[in-house]
């Protein structure tokens, strides 16, 4: 199973990735995650994508292409993966379809979660990413156990750099411009669909669950 996760930022991509990788047993593979775990750890790649996310740009094309290329060779993608952030540029999604061509590959869907920008800017204040794991969850929507600390492995939560009001207004447009024509190019593949990602997470993801298994 090889599915892509579209949708803007906030729409969900993530949550849906982790609910998905989890019931299917691939990897969730996201490159907004392994950006933020170089920045953590201190690494040269980390500080490159730190001076572009914190501005709510995108990491240049051929860094990104690069490592997730190296990711999606690894032993534990051999059965499929779920990629969450990437491709995010009309050069990313050809890099994607020219490698896997290479090896005889496809994606089977691209899924787009569909929310409008008014949503995205309430739901970005409200979330919480663990520092530790990445795990993610929102102060009213998807609150964890106990306050601030991750269900999963216990680290401390955090509001992330980037989801400040003005960084999300910055990305949302990056969006539009340089993401949003993904939207056409994987319908033009064939292997688009889309869900309503302003539903309850629950009803997303049973309605992607439905689609995967119809
Ligand atoms: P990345 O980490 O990918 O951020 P993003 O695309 O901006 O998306 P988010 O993670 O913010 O949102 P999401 O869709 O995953 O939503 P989530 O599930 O958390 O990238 C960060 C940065 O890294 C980029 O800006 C860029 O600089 C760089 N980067 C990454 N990939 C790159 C690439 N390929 N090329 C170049 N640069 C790249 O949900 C959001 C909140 O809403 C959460 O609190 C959640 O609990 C809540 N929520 C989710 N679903 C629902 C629901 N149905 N109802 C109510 N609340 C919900
Ligand atoms: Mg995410």
């Amino acid at each position: 199973m090889k599915i892509i996760m579209l949708g803007a930022p906030g729409a969900g991509k993530g949550t849906q990735a982790k609910m998905i990788a989890e019931k299917y047993g691939v990897p969730h593979v996201s490159t907004g995650d392994i950006f933020r775990s170089n920045i953590k750890g201190g690494t040269e790649l980390g500080k490159l994508a730190k001076s572009y996310m914190d501005q709510g740009q995108l990491v240049p094309d051929d860094v990104t292409i690069q490592m997730l290329l190296d990711r999606i060779s690894q032993d534990d993608c051999a059965k499929g993966y779920i990629l969450d952030g990437f491709p995010r540029t009309i050069p990313q999604a050809e890099s994607l379809t020219k490698a896997l061509d290479d090896r005889r590959e496809m994606i089977d869907y691209a899924i787009d979660v569909d929310v409008p920008d008014e949503a995205i800017v309430n739901r970005m204040s409200g979330r919480r990413a663990c520092v530790g794991c990445g795990a993610t969850y929102h102060i009213v929507y998807n609150a964890p156990k106990t306050e601030n600390i991750c269900d999963v492995c216990g680290e401390k939560l955090i509001l992330r750099d980037d989801d400040k009001p003005e960084t999300v207004q910055k990305r949302l447009s990056v969006y539009h411009e340089q993401t949003q024509p993904l939207i056409d190019y994987y319908n033009n593949e064939g292997i688009l669909v889309s869900v309503d990602g302003t539903k309850d997470l629950k009803d997303v993801f049973a309605d992607i669950v439905a689609m995967l298994e119809a």
